[in-house]
C-alpha cells in the first residue's frame, strides 16, 4: 500500500474533479504535498564541492576563519570580508556596504550564511564556485582594493606555516593565480561551517504534513501561510527544496538604473571564459561535470536569453528575517516591503531591465495572506550549528 493514502486519494479526488469545475480544491493536493516534503530539513553538512578539495578540511577552515577578519589583506588597511559580512546575519543592515577609500559597493550584500549550499554566486552569477567568489571582494577596487602581492606579503607575515602545512609551498613560492586560488579554497572551506538550518519552520512543515494526511490540515496554524506559499502566491515557483531556492536566475521586476541592471546576461559570459572558474586550471573536479554546468548556462543564454535579461539568483529564505534589507538593490527595508513588492507583481515596467517572470504578477493577496507570509518567513530561522 502506498505509504501516504492521503496522496492516493487526492489523485483520485483531482482526476474527478477534472471533471466539473467546483469550490476550490482543498490544500494541500498530491503535488503540493511532495513540494512540502521536499522544503523541510536540509543536510546537517553543504554538500560536496568537487571543485575544491579542500572545503571539509578543518585545518583550511581554521586558516578561512582568520583570513575572513583580517583587514591587513586590503589595500587601505581596514575593511575584511567580515566588514561586510558580520557574524550574526553574515550580512549587514543597510541597503549597500562600505568598502576600502569609502567606496559604496553597489549592491546588497548578501547572507554568507548556508552559502555551501549555492553553486552560483553573487545576485547575477559571477562567480560559478564558493572559493573562486572569494577573489572578487579582495580584488575589487571599492572593496578591499588588494592584490596578489598584497596578499603574499600578508600571508608571509602572518600565516607562513599554516599556509605551508596546508598547500605544501610557502606562499612566496606560490605563483599569483594560484596563491590566490588557495586564499580562495580556505576562505570557502570557513564558511562551509557557517550554517543556520533546524529553523521552527522545518518542525511546522513536519507538522503540517501529517495533519494533512490525517485530513487536519486546516486547522493547522501553518495552513495559511504554507498554501499562500504555494498557491497564490507561487513562491514556490523559485523558492523551493530545503534552502528555499532554485539556486538559478529570474527577473521579479527590482527597480534598478544601474549599468549593471541586466544581471546575469551581463555576467555570465565573462565568468564562462574566466580562469578561476570551475572547470578551469584551478578547479581541483577533473570529471566534466563541472564544464557541462557551465556549458548549460552557456546555452541557456542563447536559448533564453531575453528571460535572462535583468535576472539575478533566487537568494535562500532560510534565516531571511535577519538579513534585511532585502533583494540585490537592498529597496525593500522590510519583508512587509518584499510582500508588498510581489503584491504588486514587482516595480513598473521601464524601472528595471527585461521583463519578469511570468509568476510575478498582481496577487491580489489579502491582509491576512500578507500576514501569514511574513509570518512563515520568519519562521525560517535556524539555530546556530554546533
Ligand atoms: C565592502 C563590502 C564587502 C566586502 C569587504 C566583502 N563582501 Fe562579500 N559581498 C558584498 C556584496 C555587495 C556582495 C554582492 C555583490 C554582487 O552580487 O554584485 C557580496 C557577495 C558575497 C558572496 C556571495 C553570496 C551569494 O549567495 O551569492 C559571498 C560568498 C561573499 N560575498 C563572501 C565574501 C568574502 C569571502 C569576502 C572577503 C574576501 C567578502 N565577501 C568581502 C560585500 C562585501
Ligand atoms: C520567479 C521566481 C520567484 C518567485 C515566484 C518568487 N521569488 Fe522571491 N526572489 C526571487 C529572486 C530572483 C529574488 C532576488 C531578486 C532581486 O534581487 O532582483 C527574490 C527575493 C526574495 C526575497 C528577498 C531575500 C533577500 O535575501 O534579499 C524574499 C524575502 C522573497 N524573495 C520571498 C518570496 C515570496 C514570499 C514569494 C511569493 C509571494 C516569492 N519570493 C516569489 C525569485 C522568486
Amino acid at each position: 500500500m502506498s505509504r501516504h493514502p492521503l496522496r492516493t486519494w487526492m489523485l483520485a479526488g483531482a482526476l474527478a474533479g477534472s471533471m466539473a469545475c467546483t469550490a476550490e480544491e482543498p490544500f494541500p493536493n498530491a503535488a503540493e504535498l511532495e513540494q512540502l516534503e521536499s522544503l523541510h530539513s536540509p543536510t546537517r553538512r553543504p554538500p560536496l564541492d568537487p571543485t575544491n578539495k579542500y572545503g571539509d578540511n578543518a585545518q583550511a577552515a581554521a586558516l578561512g576563519d582568520r583570513l575572513f577578519d583580517d583587514v591587513k589583506l586590503s589595500s587601505c588597511g581596514t575593511i575584511a570580508c567580515r566588514s561586510c559580512h558580520d557574524t550574526v546575519s553574515g550580512t549587514v543592515d543597510t541597503p549597500t556596504a562600505l568598502g576600502c577609500n569609502a567606496n559604496r559597493t553597489g549592491r546588497n550584500p548578501p547572507t554568507i550564511l548556508n552559502s555551501g549550499y549555492s553553486t552560483w554566486f553573487m545576485w547575477d552569477g559571477r562567480a560559478d564556485r564558493l572559493w573562486n567568489q572569494a577573489l572578487l571582494p579582495l580584488l575589487s577596487p571599492i572593496e578591499m582594493a588588494s592584490s596578489p602581492a598584497i596578499l603574499r606579503d600578508r600571508l608571509t607575515e602572518a600565516y607562513a606555516e599554516d599556509y605551508r602545512a596546508l598547500f605544501g609551498k610557502l606562499p612566496a613560492e606560490e605563483n599569483d593565480e594560484q596563491l590566490l586560488a588557495n586564499f580562495g579554497k580556505a576562505i570557502a572551506a570557513y564558511e562551509r561551517t557557517l550554517n543556520r538550518n533546524d529553523a521552527p519552520f522545518d518542525q511546522d512543515v513536519l507538522r503540517f504534513i501529517q495533519a494533512a494526511e490525517a485530513g487536519k490540515a486546516e486547522e493547522d496554524p501553518a495552513y495559511l501561510g504554507l498554501k499562500t506559499f504555494l498557491r497564490k502566491g507561487q513562491c514556490i515557483a523559485c523558492h523551493k527544496g530545503p534552502m528555499l531556492s532554485d539556486d538559478q536566475f529570474h527577473n521579479i521586476g527590482v527597480r534598478d538604473a544601474s549599468a549593471s541592471k541586466a544581471g546575469v546576461a551581463l555576467a555570465a559570459g565573462p565568468m564562462l571564459d574566466w580562469v578561476f572558474n570551475s572547470s578551469g586550471p584551478y578547479s581541483d573536479a577533473r570529471t566534466g561535470i563541472e564544464s557541462s554546468r557551465l556549458q548549460r548556462l552557456g546555452s541557456d543564454l542563447v536559448r533564453k536569453g531575453p528571460e535572462l535579461e535583468g535576472a539575478y539568483k533566487t537568494p535562500t529564505l532560510r534565516n531571511v528575517e535577519l538579513t534585511g534589507p532585502y533583494m540585490h538593490t537592498g529597496e525593500a527595508q522590510t519583508l512587509e516591503d518584499v510582500i508588498e513588492l510581489y503584491d504588486k507583481g514587482g516595480e513598473p515596467l521601464g524601472s528595471f531591465a527585461g521583463k519578469v517572470a511570468e509568476t510575478i504578477k498582481p496577487l491580489e493577496l489579502t491582509d491576512e495572506e500578507k500576514k501569514a507570509l511574513v509570518k512563515l518567513l520568519k519562521s525560517m530561522t535556524g539555530a546556530r550549528a554546533e
